[in-house]
């Protein structure tokens, strides 16, 4: 491969340095172009510019292929446990006995929260979006913890990682409670006699004074999901932390950011979106193809939830994945869900239908979790938690990444394109 690629601007010819990954996805160097050229590029949502070279995750969109540190994500998914891949992400090796028991026994011992972060949860309305109060409340944490801002994952190594194992033990007790907060219930303090994932449903569904019985079956999907949202490298939300987290703000407010990201109906959103759109269509006596007429009718606003990505053109492979678990998910919890029918009915119409396959839109991640969701019994409203939680160690390890090679403050230039040069008039004479 040439070394160099060629620019003509203006009649004169400039080399620009070309780079090629591990897995031989090539970029051009445009670092020094606009101090070459007085050029720069435009590339509205960043559909060809690669904003940093990461060694975490690879993604080949066309052939469907996914990878956390050099491990297929199938094979992560079917024998890891979401721990040991948050491990895997962030530290960059899989952890030996003593230093997943090291990790696993320092996260345990911090999922308590300050009791003052439980007061503020009385200051939001009942009917809050948990994804509104998890972002203010991941961003309550750096002012709970305020000596931690600017740290660097190098220069104050105890202090960041102090950092990442409060995230990770704290945030599935804010977000159970601010599920219980919804209900108007009492929280559940978190019991450290459980899994990870076990606690987490401890804190969600356990009754005061009643026994709480783990379903083993139930614990084994949620992890399974968290393994498949936990890191999909430069997406909307991690973007987003990479941004927020370059100009030295605490991890804590970059996590914050990126929660709020994730909200959106085109991002993490859209599980909550599916499945409010399968039961749209099922009260609408379950016709398929009007849906399916409507997403392709460009007057219409209508979109097919859970359908397209900016990055897989064949499939998914979490969605395969995904389908997979919920047919058994169902099966082992004798769910018959009517959602499934119609989510299966709908990806049948929209694979073999001109519109979808000449654009390439397939099934994502979203598709099909919120059934597995449901049928775990996770509220809808919480759906897009369940993907933050999921994809937390995806935003430290990139943040930490970001951090660690001391990547520049990110700022974008644009292309000014308003009025120049107008005098002021004022009030009175316009
Ligand atoms: N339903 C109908 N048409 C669609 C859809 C859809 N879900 N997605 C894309 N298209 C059409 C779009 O109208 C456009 O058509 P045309 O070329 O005629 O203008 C073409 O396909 C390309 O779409 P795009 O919006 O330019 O593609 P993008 O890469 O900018 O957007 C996307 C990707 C995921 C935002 C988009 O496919 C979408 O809105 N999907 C529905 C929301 C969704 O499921 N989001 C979750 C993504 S996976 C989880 C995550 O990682 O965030």
């Amino acid at each position: 491969m040439s070394q160099f690629a060629e620019l003509t601007l203006e009649g004169k010819t400039y080399q620009l340095p070309v780079l090629e990954g591990t897995e031989g996805e090539k970029a051009i160097d445009i670092n020094k172009l606009r101090d070459l050229t007085g050029y720069i590029t435009l590339d509205s949502g960043y559909k060809n510019t690669g904003a940093t070279k990461s060694a975490i995750t690879f993604l080949d969109g066309e052939l469907g292929i996914l990878h956390y540190r050099g491990y297929p994500i199938e094979e992560l998914a079917e024998k890891s446990t979401f721990l040991e891949v948050a491990y895997l992400l962030i530290y960059g090796d899989l952890p030996n006995k003593e230093e997943f028991f090291d990790f696993e026994n320092n996260i345990k011992r911090r999922t308590m929260v300050n009791e003052d972060i439980h007061k503020i949860y009385d200051g939001f309305p009942v009917n809050a979006h948990p994804m509104g109060v998890m972002s203010a409340l991941a961003s309550a944490l750096a002012v709970f913890y305020p000596g931690s801002i600017s740290a660097h994952p190098k220069k104050d190594y105890d202090v960041v990682d102090l950092q990442i194992k409060r995230l990770l033990a704290k945030m599935p007790t804010l977000a159970a409670w601010a599920y219980k907060n919804s209900q108007g219930h009492p929280v559940n303090y978190p019991k450290n006699k459980y899994s990870y994932i076990e606690n987490f449903l401890y804190m969600m569904f356990a009754v005061p004074a009643e026994d709480y019985e783990q379903v083993p079956e139930v614990v084994d999907a949620l992890d399974k999901l968290l393994i498949l949202h936990a890191d999909h490298e430069q997406n909307c939300s991690t973007s987003t932390v990479r941004l927020v987290g370059s100009s030295h703000v605490s991890l804590y407010s970059a996590v914050s950011a990126g929660i709020s990201s994730l909200w959106g109906p085109l991002h993490g959103g859209a599980n909550q979106e599916v499945i409010e759109m399968l039961e749209r269509i099922k009260d609408d006596g379950g016709n398929v193809d009007k849906y399916v007429a409507k997403a392709k009718d460009k007057n219409d606003d209508f979109r097919l939830m859970g359908f397209g990505h900016r990055v897989y053109k064949n499939f998914d492979p979490r969605a395969k994945i995904i389908k997979k678990a919920c047919d058994n998910v169902l099966s082992k919890l004798g769910v018959h869900d009517p959602m499934l029918d119609i989510a299966k009915k709908l990806e049948e119409a929209a694979l073999t239908d001109d519109y979808f396959v000449e654009r390439k839109l397939y099934p994502n991640v979203d598709f099909y979790s919120g059934i597995i969701y449901r049928a775990l019994g996770i509220p809808t409203n919480m759906f897009t938690v369940m993907f933050a939680l999921g994809r937390l160690p995806g935003w430290i390890a990139q943040w930490k990444e970001m951090r660690e090679e001391d990547q520049p403050i990110g700022r974008p230039r644009q292309i000014y394109t308003g009025a120049v040069n107008r005098a002021y008039v004022p009030m009175e004479q316009r």
